[in-house]
């Protein structure tokens, strides 16, 4: 587990940082007064409304409203992760990053640095061979490569025999361990050295900050096996991958849509066919993990696989895959191609024009899901029907609440001919919801205030100050994102530095702060929860709960995307905490 990166680093970070030198590197940028401009990144304009302020060291975009600091900017632009975007930041000052209580973690960064660096040093001798190489040459050209997209992708070319590597890095033991930490060489009993990769083309694959994590090799005529990767190694997890994520982040600014394919050739036959926009599982189906990293980079994914059994095989997993991480304003589509082509051979065929028009007839998600359940059941008869209902159901459940899921329960309704409301009672019979959506307005004395969850927990406690002796806040709502969270467990600080408290005298604590007027509203509010004084600890402690639930799911889900791992403890939490697995409360 990474631990948390400490507060002072990150306020020192941002502060020694310039955000102008730290946009204008990426964004050209243009002074106007106090301030300095550019055309907006975020958005397609013509006459610069993006504005960058040095004295408050803020981005502001007068047209599509885009803002923020320094680590803001790096997320959106970049599309970094919260912690990535500070990494990247630390790396451009020279600094590494602590991480709070957990010299482990520390002292596991250090250890995977000279893995990254041996990695990098192999990937280069591998690009200077492919220079030497007419054989390896001559292959990519017959494939349609142009020494451009070579070079991009860094391609290169591991020569026959068994020590190329440890005769040109070297045979200290520091350099043996990394080579073979890599996977890149194999030690043998008798301590014979021998690489991993030989006379194979090298297609080096990069994490998201661009650094080299493993390479998968072709070999040059026919032979076993056709690909060989690199194994599973501390700085390179499959599952967790995309080849040519970062390449497309790189030659492109604003993703506007991922297609996700099955092979390195493929990845790279797009590109050199002006479709930059190419990903690759690694040789395994499409998980949830990749899937998720992926809609953090672009909001529509198209998922492209042959038209055989096996293709539509897989793209039922990655359909499996992504119903549990699709949102509201994500698209997901599946395109077959015809039985026999795949990306690389349909691209050179009938070139970038045609193959993006087959991306745009993509079937939807809703298609894909209902055409295909649809054809396993005869859906003329009761039975075919119900038989329907409940798949569909069960896959339904793994979503999130949302206006989409809302949409797929209606296209099952009306094609299974039950009400929406009767689809409805059966699946809201069968999972808790969530997080309750936000309960209408209400008037208080005449001020307007939208109602939810936090507010009404809000609400109980500072109506009911003795709550706060009965059940705790917990102390992680202090750095949930949702404002109303610390301002709970502030509530509850205050109540317990003097028990005895009014529920006037509490919101005199909070006068001439920005909380004032939310928490006097909130004072005054009439709910049934508020009025229920028979049962109030219980409704105040389910409340709670459930909050407690949906922030853990929230860090779980960051962990997870992150890429960080969990201690034993915190993966028998995530296994067992509720609604995760609908199929089972069926
Ligand atoms: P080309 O023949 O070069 O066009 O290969 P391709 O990109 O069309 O690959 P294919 O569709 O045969 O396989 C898709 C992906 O599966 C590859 O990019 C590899 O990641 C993986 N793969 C294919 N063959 C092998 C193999 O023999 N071993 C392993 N480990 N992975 C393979
Ligand atoms: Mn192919």
């Amino acid at each position: 587990m990474a631990g948390l990166i400490p507060q002072n680093f990150i306020d020192d970070l941002i502060s020694r940082s310039d955000i102008v030198e730290v946009i204008n590197a990426r964004v050209p940028l243009k002074r106007k007064g106090k301030e300095f401009t550019a055309c907006c990144p975020f958005h397609n304009e013509k006459t610069p409304s993006f504005t960058v302020s040095e004295n408050k060291q803020f981005f502001y975009c007068f047209g599509c409203h885009a803002k923020g600091n320094v680590i803001g900017f790096l997320m959106n632009y970049e599309h970094l992760s919260y912690v990535d975007a500070i990494e990247t930041l630390a790396a451009d000052q020279h600094l590494d990053v602590p991480h709070e209580n957990n010299p482990a973690a520390d002292h596991k960064r250090q250890e995977k640095q000279p893995l990254y660096d041996i990695l990098q040093t192999a990937a280069e001798l591998y690009q200077q061979q492919l220079k030497t190489s007419d054989r390896a040459i001559n292959y990519l050209k017959q494939r349609g490569l142009s020494g451009d997209i070579a070079k991009r992708f860094n391609i290169g070319y591991a020569p026959q025999g068994w020590d190329f590597l440890v005769s040109n890095i070297g045979n200290t033991s520091n350099r043996l361990e990394a080579l073979q930490k890599t996977g890149l060489i194999v030690i043998k009993d008798n301590n014979k050295t021998y690489d991993r990769f030989r006379d194979r083309i090298i297609f080096p694959i990069s994490d998201q900050r661009g650094r080299i994590i493993g390479f998968g090799g072709r070999i040059l005529d026919q032979g076993e096996p056709k690909y060989l990767n690199s194994p599973e190694t501390t700085v390179f997890h499959k599952g967790f991958e995309l080849y040519g994520l970062y390449e497309s982040k790189q030659a492109l600014r604003n993703i506007e849509r991922i297609i996700v394919v099955e092979g390195y050739m493929d990845v790279v036959a797009l590109a050199q066919h002006g479709i930059d926009y190419a990903v690759a599982s690694l040789g395994t189906a499409t998980t949830t993990e990749q899937i998720q990293k992926t809609f953090r980079t672009t909001h529509e994914i198209i998922f492209c696989y042959d038209g055989d059994n096996a293709g539509k095989k897989a793209a039922w997993r990655a359909l499996e895959n992504t119903l549990p991480v699709i949102r509201d304003g994500m698209v997901a589509k599946f395109l077959f191609l015809p039985e026999k082509e795949d990306p690389d051979t349909m691209v050179r065929k009938e070139g970038k024009q045609a193959f993006e028009q087959r991306i745009q007839q993509a079937s939807t998600l809703s298609d894909f899901l209902f055409n295909n359940l649809s054809a396993q059941s005869d859906i003329s008869s009761n039975e075919g029907k119900a038989q329907l209902a409940s798949k569909a159901n069960a896959l339904i459940q793994k979503m999130h609440n949302s206006l989409y899921k809302d949409l797929l329960i209606e296209n099952l309704s009306q094609l299974v001919g039950l009400s929406q409301q009767q689809l409805e009672s059966k699946i809201s019979t069968n999972t808790q919801k969530p997080s309750a959506k936000a309960q209408p307005v209400t008037a208080v004395r005449g001020q307007q205030i939208l109602l939810n969850k936090t507010r009404i927990a809000i609400a109980l406690l500072l109506q009911n100050p003795a709550l706060a002796g009965q059940h705790k806040v917990p102390e992680s709502f202090v750095r949930a994102s949702n404002k109303g969270l610390p301002l709970l467990y502030q509530l509850q600080q205050s109540i317990e530095s003097n028990t005895d408290i009014s529920a006037a005298a509490l919101l005199e604590r909070f006068r001439n702060t920005e909380h004032e007027k939310t928490l006097s509203i909130l004072s005054m509010l009439n709910t049934p929860e508020t009025e229920n004084t028979d049962n109030i600890f219980e409704v105040y402690r389910a409340i709670i709960e459930r909050l407690n639930n949906e922030q853990r799911e929230l860090y779980f889900n960051e962990k997870l995307s992150n890429n960080e791992s969990l201690s034993p403890e915190e993966w028998r939490e995530y296994l067992k905490r509720p609604n995760q697995d609908p199929e089972n409360n069926i």
